[in-house]
C-alpha cells in the first residue's frame, strides 16, 4: 500500500503579490483549474485502486478548511494533519508516520511537496511504482533530477553503484548535500555526477521512525507526545500544541538525507535515487512559472485581460485590471486589486526581498 503525503507547509513568498500569508501559493489555481495542491493529488489517479491510499495532507491548522474543501471537491477526502506551528519537514514527516501507523499498518509514505508541477504524470508514476518496491524493502527512495544550473537552493544527490536489480536505473546514493553554495555547486555541475533532489520521498512508515529516531532522538521525542497528547476530530488529526512548540526545527534533508548518505556503519537505511525526467519544476518563483506555463510564438504568457504589442518571453498576469505591455523583453507584471508586480524575469527571486520589506513596514 502507498500512503500518499502531501506536504504543505510553505508560504511561497516569491511568487508575491499572488502567493499571500493567508492564501498561499500551492492553493492556488497557478497552472489551470486545479491548485497546486489539488493538482499534486490528482497525479497519483490510476496509480490503481488497492494499491493507492487516500491522500494525507500535513498542514498548519490554519489552513484546514481550505484544503479540506479542496479536497472535497475532487472527490479525494482524506486525512489532514494539522500542525500549531511550522517546524520544517522532518517533524511533518514524523507525524505523518506515526499517524499512517495508527492502524498497526507500515504502508509506504509516498511524500510530496504541494507545490511542485510535474508535466509527465505516466513517467511519474512509472517511477513511483519503482520506488515502491525498494521503498516496501527498507530503502529510503529519492528522486534525481538532471541538474543544468548551479542552483543553490536544491539539494544534491551524487549517485553509486546500481541498486536492488531490476533495469539498473537506481542507484545507492553516494552523496547527499543539501543546498551547498554557489561554487560548490558549480562544482557538482562540472562532475557530471551529482542530480538535484527533486524533494519527492518514498519510504515506509516504520523506516521513516527509525532514521529520524536514530538521527534526531529529539525530534522524533517531541513528536511523539505531541502524537500521543492529540486526537482525531473527523478528518483532522490534531497533535498537542505544547508538545510540538517545543520540537526543534529542520528538515528532511539536514536532519536525515546528509546523514543517510555518509558513512553511518550501517544504522541508518539505504539511500536510493531513481531518476526522474517527468517535465518537473518546483515553481518557486515567478520565472519558473513562465516556463511551464503555455506561451505564445514569442514567448509570452498573458492570463487575464493583457494586451501585449512587441513583447517578447513576457509573463503578464491580470485579476482584474486591463495590462498593456509595449516593446519589452523578459518581464514579469503581476497585476492583484491591492498591488503590482513589475520585475525583470533574470531577478523574481529577489520577489522575497520585497515580502520581507512588507512584513517589516506592518
Ligand atoms: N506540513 C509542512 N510543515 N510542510 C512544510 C513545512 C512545515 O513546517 N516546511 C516546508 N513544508 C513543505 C513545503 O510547503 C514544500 O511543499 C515542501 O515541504 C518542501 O519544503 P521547502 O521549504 O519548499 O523546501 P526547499 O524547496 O527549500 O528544499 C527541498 O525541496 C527541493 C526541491 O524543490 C529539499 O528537499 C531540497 O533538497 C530539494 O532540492
Ligand atoms: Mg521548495
Amino acid at each position: 500500500l502507498i500512503q500518499p503525503v502531501v506536504l504543505s507547509g510553505g508560504s511561497g513568498t516569491r511568487l508575491w503579490p499572488l502567493s499571500r500569508e493567508k492564501y498561499p501559493k500551492q492553493l492556488l489555481p497557478l497552472i489551470g483549474a486545479d491548485s497546486l495542491l489539488q493538482a499534486t493529488v490528482r497525479r497519483l489517479e490510476g496509480l490503481g485502486a488497492g494499491e493507492l491510499a487516500p491522500p494525507m495532507v500535513v498542514c498548519n491548522e490554519e489552513y484546514r478548511f481550505v484544503i479540506a474543501e479542496q479536497l472535497r471537491l475532487m472527490g479525494q477526502p482524506g486525512t489532514i494533519v494539522l500542525e500549531p506551528t511550522g517546524r520544517n519537514t522532518a517533524p511533518a514527516l514524523t507525524l505523518a508516520a506515526l499517524a499512517a501507523r495508527r492502524d498497526g499498518t507500515d504502508p509506504v509514505l509516498l511524500v510530496m511537496p504541494a507545490d511542485h508541477v510535474i508535466l509527465d504524470t505516466a513517467a511519474f508514476q512509472a517511477v513511483v511504482r519503482q520506488g515502491a518496491a525498494l521503498a516496501a524493502e527498507g530503502a529510503v527512495v529519492t528522486f534525481g533530477i538532471t541538474a543544468d544550473t548551479p542552483e543553490t537552493g536544491y539539494g544534491y544527490i551524487q549517485s553509486g553503484a546500481a541498486f536492488g536489480g531490476g533495469d539498473g536505473s537506481a542507484k545507492l546514493i553516494a552523496r547527499f548535500v543539501e543546498k551547498p553554495d554557489l561554487a560548490t555547486a558549480q562544482s557538482y555541475l562540472d562532475a557530471g555526477t551529482y542530480a538535484w533532489n527533486s524533494g519527492l520521498f518514498m519510504v515506509r512508515a516504520s523506516v521513516w521512525l527509525a532514521a529520524i529516531g536514530a538521527c534526531r532522538q529529539d525530534i522524533l521525542e517531541a513528536c511523539q507526545t505531541a502524537w500521543d497528547a492529540g486526537k482525531t476530530d473527523g478528518e483532522f488529526v490534531r497533535v498537542g500544541k505544547e508538545a510540538f512548540g517545543t520540537c526543534p526545527s529542520d528538515s528532511i534533508d539536514y536532519a536525515v538525507m546528509e546523514r543517510i548518505a555518509s558513512a553511518d556503519g550501517g544504522k541508518l537505511p539505504p539511500g536510493v535515487v531513481i531518476g526522474l525526467s517527468a517535465g518537473w519544476s518546483d515553481v518557486g518563483a515567478w520565472d519558473a512559472l513562465w516556463q511551464v506555463l503555455p506561451k505564445d510564438d514569442a514567448g509570452n504568457v498573458a492570463q487575464g485581460d493583457v494586451l501585449l504589442q512587441d513583447c517578447t518571453n513576457t509573463l503578464a498576469l491580470s485579476e482584474g485590471r486591463l495590462i498593456a505591455c509595449v516593446g519589452v523583453e523578459n518581464m514579469v507584471v503581476v497585476e492583484t486589486a491591492d498591488a503590482i508586480l513589475v520585475a525583470h524575469k533574470d531577478k523574481t527571486q529577489d520577489v522575497k526581498k520585497i515580502v520581507d520589506q512588507l512584513k517589516k513596514n506592518k
